[in-house]
């Protein structure tokens, strides 16, 4: 899987080199590369951004650098993903589609955000989606996308080395994980529960089943059918 991120602090993204994702890049099973929006700027301060049409407070991209810079790296198959606390919330559904494709691209807002015709523009040839980390407001696009990326790139073929751990997780089947324990059996008073010694597979599974189930209730009600 190819991807490209466009934004104006590059260095944020030196973080993909460590963990599951450094060692995908060294496999080569993904190729990464990051693009400062700021080499399209065209005035000698390298501005990228200007003040909002209709008044009010902030700045706001400006479109010409984007549109050179997302000429360049958008191609016939690219995906064009758009951080953006105004976007649909991202899902564990979100990242399994994203897994599957060929080439994403990330543009990382700042400030007020981006000069919304860019989405337009973009939108008439390409598959463009907003999307939010979740209900709350970041200074920009780039945690978001570490985010989006890792929830993503773990589930491309090889980069977990095992492949079972990613259908007993959270937001498989639409629950939240059961609870996890490991040695010792008893720390600080408190034992593990009894049924995970057992060594009796079906009553796990369904011990399992029901915690999931009771922490969806306790933590996530908004996941469950009414
Ligand atoms: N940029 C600023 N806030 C954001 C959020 N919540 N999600 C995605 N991108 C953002």
């Amino acid at each position: 899987m190819k991807i490209d991120i466009v934004t104006i602090f590059p260095d944020f993204f030196d973080v993909l080199e460590v963990s599951l994702i450094g060692k995908a890049l060294d496999k080569n099973l993904i190729d990464i590369s990051v693009h400062d929006l700021r080499e399209a700027a065209s005035d000698p301060h390298r501005s990228v951004d200007d003040t909002p049409y209709g008044g009010g407070a902030g700045m706001v991209m400006s479109p010409e650098p984007w549109g050179v810079t997302l000429d360049k790296v958008l191609t016939k198959d690219s995906v064009l993903v758009v951080p953006s606390p105004a976007g649909r919330v991202f899902t564990q559904a979100q990242a399994k589609e994203l897994a599957q494709k060929d080439h994403l691209v990330f543009a990382c807002g700042r400030y007020e955000g981006i000069d919304q015709r860019v989405i337009d523009h973009y939108s008439a040839s390409y598959t463009v989606l907003e999307l939010s980390l979740g209900d709350y407001v970041l200074n920009g696009g780039e945690v978001a996308v570490v985010a989006m990326l890792e929830a993503t790139l773990r589930l491309v073929p090889g980069v977990i080395g095992n492949p079972e751990s990613l259908t007993e997780e959270s937001h498989e089947e639409g629950l939240v994980e059961y609870p996890s324990y490991t040695k010792p059996r008893t720390w600080r008073g408190l034992d593990v529960p009894e049924v995970l010694l057992s060594g009796h597979h079906e009553q796990i599974r369904q011990w399992r089943h029901e915690q999931s189930v009771a922490r969806t209730k306790r933590m996530r009600p908004d996941l469950l059918p009414d």
